[in-house]
């Protein structure tokens, strides 16, 4: 070749790159770890995020699914570390453990975003914002449901003097299982509500059912109300009440929460009395975080989502509009 030739093709070859990288840096990178696949909820919440992240050109998401494990969790955060990302956002499977990842993301200068829950870790600079429900505040509506709801639906004409509940709740050590606990404990504190049995069914189906039918054996008629931290524990432990003979919904008054499609479907039948809603519609408003972020905006630290309670009464008329 010619050397003008060469020299041209080089500049060619030169100007491809440098557009390259300017396009390849138009795109912000984010990592998400999410917990696993536990429940209609987590799914509807990773749906949410792949579909978002997709819909958005210049955002490339890297999605790594932790499979329950904190330890993959923290694989996934490292690795997103030595990759560069821009952003790094996750689900914490449980509050406490995260500080010497997190200060390796800091150190790294890149921000970390908690979507659905929150961390237990001394210093709040770990983290540039969290956002997802008010677990305490959830745990506050499904108690307050049941306790202006309860003598309508099961001892019509006179007020229970002790009402036997059993719990079950989520995942041990996670954010929504401690803070559900301890919402419905404050309000329902002095009343008729008694918590009789408490265990965890770790967000699954199988597990709510497997802990209901040991609830059922030890406490068995006795039990009044089931309260459930999320709707597939309710759903299995449905099948465990009527596998022991008893009516959900009458024989025992089932609130749950989270609002999935499948706790409608079963308020329409009568098995499940309420559940309050915990959305999992999070990736907008992650998204919109991430470019606020990358645009140099400041963000809340907290950032709340708006959500409702839904008796059973409502349930027909609300299923078609439910998108998860
Ligand atoms: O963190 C949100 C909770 O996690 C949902 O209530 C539950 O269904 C999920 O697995």
């Amino acid at each position: 070749m010619k050397k003008w030739l060469q020299i041209i093709a080089c500049t060619l070859f030169a100007c491809m790159m440098t557009a390259g990288s300017a396009l390849a840096k138009d795109k912000i990178v984010v990592g998400f770890s999410q917990i696993g696949a536990e429940s209609a909820w987590r799914v509807a919440n990773t749906d949410s995020i792949v579909s978002e992240a997709k819909s958005r050109p210049h955002i490339e998401l890297k999605f790594s699914d932790a499979q329950q494990k904190q330890e993959n969790q923290i694989k996934a955060i490292r690795s997103f570390i030595s990759q560069g990302v821009d952003v790094i956002a996750f689900s914490p499977v449980v509050e406490t453990g995260w500080e010497p990842v997190l200060k390796e993301a800091k150190r790294a200068k890149i921000p970390v975003i908690l979507s659905d829950r929150a961390v237990d870790v001394q210093d709040d600079t770990l983290w540039v914002t969290f956002m997802g429900s008010d677990f305490v505040e959830e745990g506050r509506r499904a108690g307050n449901w049941l306790m202006e709801n309860y003598d309508r639906l099961k001892n019509p004409d006179k007020s229970s003097d002790v009402v036997n509940v059993v719990e079950l709740q989520g995942t041990v050590g996670s954010a929504p299982a401690i803070d559900r606990k301890d919402g419905f404990a404050e309000v329902t504190k002095g009343s008729a509500f008694k918590i009789i049995k408490s265990q965890s069914g770790d967000f699954t189906r199988a597990k709510g059912k497997e802990v209901m039918e040991a609830f059922l054996k030890s406490e068995g008629k006795k039990i009044d109300v089931l309260y459930a931290h999320n709707d597939d524990m309710a759903l299995g432990a449905i099948q465990a009440i009527e596998e022991y003979g008893l009516n959900p919904g009458k024989d025992i008054i089932i609130v749950s929460i989270d609002a999935v499609r499948g706790a409608f479907e079963a308020m329409v039948e009568g098995k499940i009395n309420c559940t309050v809603e915990c959305s999992p519609l999070l990736g907008p408003q992650l998204f919109d975080a991430v470019e606020d972020l990358m645009a140099g905006k400041e963000l809340p630290k907290r950032i709340v989502t708006n959500e409702g309670v839904f008796p059973a009464e409502t349930a027909a008329e609300t299923l078609p509009t439910r998108k998860y």
